[in-house]
């Protein structure tokens, strides 16, 4: 059974504000695309990747990806959703045999193989839809539109949310049929559908890449190969 991964990375990359598409931006002379590609294939449960590039770069994405026959490059869209529901489409002709698809980020160039390996296992055994997740380790409050706080959520029964997300590739298909508007997160829309979302442990090194601390944290520490355990300190 093979498994398709779908990378949205589209984005203009604003908030980096290093001016290129933030997937493009290299971390130790390789750009976190390249380096969340080939971790995704080098998980060895990942037979094609369809990167979704802004539609005026398709070439100069292809290229940085060159050396990766399995990964395809489309054109995305104007959202998220539309690039990532663009790269659903071209499945069908690129792993026709596929049931098992991911959604992951490029800006998580660094997500260990075993998270990838754990969320193709839990759909592979039958859940529709998986996600990595981690506890909560910031007190979160709700707060109201004055800034005054409201209340204090009970941290331990949230989770901050990774990628790659696993979907049964019908329900991914159905839940995007029926996502009429722009959503951020995939799994949101099979939960929207009805259908059961599954988590799986996270790891630390799936951080997504967002600020330029997030990348020095990367250049500092993961592009030298940090130990792969959860870093947890207490
Ligand atoms: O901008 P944001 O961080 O929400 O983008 C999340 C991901 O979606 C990024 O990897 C970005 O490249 C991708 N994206 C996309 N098509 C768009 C906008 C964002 O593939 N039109």
């Amino acid at each position: 059974m093979s498994v398709v991964a779908l990378v949205p990375a589209a984005g203009r990359g604003v908030r980096l504000g290093l001016g290129m598409p933030k997937a493009l931006v290299p971390v130790n002379g390789e750009s976190l695309l390249l380096r969340a590609v080939r971790g995704l294939l080098a998980a060895g449960c990942v037979q094609h990747v369809v990167v979704a590039a802004p539609p005026d770069q398709v070439e100069l994405v292809a290229a940085e990806l060159a050396e990766l026959p399995a990964a395809h490059v489309v054109p995305g869209g104007s959202e998220r959703t539309d690039s990532v529901r663009l790269a659903l489409d071209v499945v069908e002709q690129v792993a026709p045999e596929a049931r098992v698809v991911l959604v992951h980020d490029a800006a998580r160039a660094f997500t260990p193989a075993s998270v990838i390996q754990d969320v193709v296992r839990a759909v592979e055994q039958g859940a529709p839809a998986v996600i990595p997740v981690l506890p909560v380790s910031d007190t979160i409050k709700r707060v109201d539109e004055a800034g005054d706080v409201v209340s204090t959520v009970d941290r331990a029964e949230l989770r901050a949310v990774q990628t790659p997300q696993g979907f049964a590739i019908d329900v991914l298909r159905e839940a995007y049929a029926a996502a009429g508007d722009i959503a951020t997160d995939d799994a949101g829309l099979v939960e929207r559908i009805g259908g059961k979302v599954h988590t799986v442990a996270g790891h630390p090194n799936a951080l997504k890449i967002t600020t330029a601390f997030d990348l020095a944290i990367a250049e500092s520490v993961l592009a030298a190969g940090a130990p792969q355990s959860t870093g947890e300190l207490a």
